[in-house]
């Protein structure tokens, strides 16, 4: 049994590894802003205060904190935000640290939109960081994170979009297709890198397991904007609308986040496949399926 500490442990990819970790008779705390329960840890990372009641046991620091990056528009203070809610965060865990005699391992969350974006190569986790806002927050997010090997060795999961009903951006794709209103977005040919939440725990426990150092790109693979709108209304036995949204209405709700939406990624996800972990979704048809199986 090993005793975890997951910060942000509360959001969407926390619930879930944790429900996996647990199951398999680890001990998991959260860490949180707002603790509700019994495992919860209450830390505000703004203030530098942390219950140091458990820190002693901890042995594992999974980082997935971080203010929401789709949660609302880009305006300048909360780039500011998007960007300190992580650095900083992961400063203070650090700093936290030495409170922790047992840890051994850290694994942080990153992004997979930190090589700007590209129609034509599949990018490698040894490619340049690209000079758009997220590549510059990941960046900075990734720094914060390998600094953790002063303390012990460290692995960064650069996560695709997570595909998983019970929140994240599929959720909302889901509603608006329950409602029949499936369309693709911009030009519909851009390409979107995505991961079953499964396949990211898995991975997850895969590094941990295996102690992997480095970091990885996290995703099953990529498909076309519009492909994934067809495969998902399909599925889901509701309409497919074409033409697709147009770029400049979804820039105007949006504003610059719309970028991620509408530009174009390919990722290679073959370091990790290198590495030994094996994917359980080979493609998005079996990915999609499995979810909206469940939901009937
Ligand atoms: N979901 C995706 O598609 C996706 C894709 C790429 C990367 N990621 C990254 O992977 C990580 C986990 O993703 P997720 O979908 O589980 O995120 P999430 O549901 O938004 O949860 C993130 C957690 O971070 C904590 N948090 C929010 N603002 C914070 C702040 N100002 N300071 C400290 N903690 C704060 C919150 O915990 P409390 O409120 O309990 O404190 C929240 O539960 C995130 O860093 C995210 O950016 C996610």
């Amino acid at each position: 049994m090993t005793t975890f500490l997951i910060s942000g442990g509360r959001g969407l990819v926390g619930k879930s590894l944790a429900q996996m970790l647990r199951r398999q008779g680890h001990k998991v705390y959260k860490l949180t802003r707002y603790p509700k329960r019994k495992g919860h840890v209450q830390w505000n990372p703004e203030k530098q205060s942390i219950d140091e009641k458990h820190l002693h046991k901890v042995e594992v620091i999974i980082n997935l904190a971080g203010a929401n990056i789709a949660e609302r528009k880009w305006s300048k203070n909360r780039k500011v935000e998007l960007i300190n809610s992580r650095v900083s965060s992961i400063n203070f865990l650090k700093s936290s640290a030495k409170k922790m005699p047992k840890l051994n391992y850290y694994i942080s969350a990153s992004g997979i939109n930190c090589y700007g974006y590209n129609k034509h190569t599949e990018k490698i986790e040894s490619d340049e960081y690209g000079d758009d806002f997220l590549s510059e927050l990941v960046q900075e997010w990734e720094r914060a994170s390998n600094s953790f090997q002063e303390v012990c060795p460290v692995a960064i999961l650069r996560i695709a979009m997570v595909v998983d009903k019970r929140g994240g951006a599929l959720q909302k794709i889901m509603k608006t297709v329950r409602l029949g209103l499936g369309a693709p977005l911009g030009s519909g040919k851009q390409y979107l890198p995505w991961i079953h939440i499964k396949d990211l725990c898995r991975m997850f426990l895969y590094c941990i397991e295996h102690k992997k150092e480095g970091t990885y790109n996290a995703a099953n693979g990529y498909i076309s904007n519009e492909e994934f709108m067809r495969t998902l209304t399909t599925k889901m036995k509701r309409p497919f609308f074409f033409p697709a949204i147009p770029r400049p209405i979804l820039s105007l709700f949006l504003g610059e986040m719309s970028t991620m939406l509408t530009e174009s990624l390919k990722v290679s996800n073959e370091k990790i496949k290198n590495a030994g972990f094996e994917f359980f979704h080979l493609n998005f048809d079996s990915a999609i399926t499995e979810i909206v199986k469940k939901e009937a």
